[in-house]
């Protein structure tokens, strides 16, 4: 069984058909890729997965059940943890605030059992401070563990925004152009993490990525879609010098004098 499936998958806004009946097929521990020009419909799919809007048509099957009818807040737990275009973190909290709070779906408490602080709630916590710990090994961010994310660097707070999507322990995790503003090094660096997730922590992932030699170095299987269609889904090569990739990237024009 796939481990994560869209199926005819459409959405329109007023006029513009964003989606219209896409497909494609995630397998269990890939790194998976979707590429299209601008206005393409790259994030409306992950908006769409997310539950920020609703589909017109189609659905979305994770293992095999859909998730269409899951409510937005109920995704996360169901493993599903995402990094946004623009970056969305707590911009006057530390960046070891912002992992531990990254947890939050994942801590089952109340207001009563918060106030009387009792043992299953300072496990959790104890749990989640771990876990923050972890990751803040994993991506290299000892030396920014305590400063507010509003001070760091650009591509740091990039870093610190996956940081706090894995803190949620995710089974899929959807990836919004993750080197866009990035240097190499830091896109280097990114390549390397995204090895190891894929190989020590077994996630999939769903990347949305406009640069070509990142998706070339780092994925298993691309969907290109353009004007909210498939153009082709297969392995990395193969759709990358597809003509009719090429032609939605460059222009009928480019493709002919390439
Ligand atoms: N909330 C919305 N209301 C109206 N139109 C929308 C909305 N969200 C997306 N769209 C439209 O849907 C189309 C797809 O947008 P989307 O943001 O998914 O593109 P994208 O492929 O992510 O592009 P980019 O590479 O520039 O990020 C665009 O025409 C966009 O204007
Ligand atoms: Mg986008």
């Amino acid at each position: 069984m796939a481990f994560f499936q869209a199926q005819d998958i459409s959405i329109s806004f007023g006029g513009v058909q964003a989606l219209n009946r896409v497909n494609f097929t995630v397998n269990q521990g890939e790194i998976f890729s979707i590429i299209g020009p601008n206005g393409a419909g790259k994030t409306t799919i992950f908006n769409c997965i997310n539950r920020f809007y609703d589909l017109t048509g189609g659905v979305f099957l994770l293992e095999g059940k859909s998730i269409s009818h899951a409510k937005p807040h109920d995704i996360a737990d169901l493993g599903i943890a995402r990094t946004f275009q623009n970056i969305e973190l707590f911009k006057n909290m530390t960046v070891l605030d912002n992992l531990i709070l990254g947890r939050h779906r994942k801590r089952r408490s109340n207001i009563f059992t918060e106030m009387l602080f009792i043992k299953p709630v300072r496990l959790q916590e104890i749990r989640s401070r771990e876990k923050a710990e972890e990751i803040i090994d994993f991506l290299d961010l000892e030396a920014h563990r305590d400063q507010l994310v509003v001070n760091l660097p650009y591509g740091v707070q990039k870093t610190v925004e996956l940081g706090r999507a894995l803190a949620m322990e995710p089974t899929l995790l959807l990836l919004d152009e993750p080197t866009s503003g990035l240097n190499m090094e830091e896109s280097e660096d990114l390549a390397f993490w995204l090895s190891d997730m894929k190989e020590e922590l077994g996630i999939t992932v769903i990347m949305v990525e406009h640069n070509m030699r990142f998706v070339k170095q780092t994925t298993d299987r691309v969907l290109a879609i353009d004007f909210g269609q498939a153009i082709v889904e297969g392995e990395t090569n193969e759709v990358l010098t597809n003509p009719d990739v090429m032609r939605a990237y460059l222009g009928e024009e480019n493709v002919c004098n390439a």
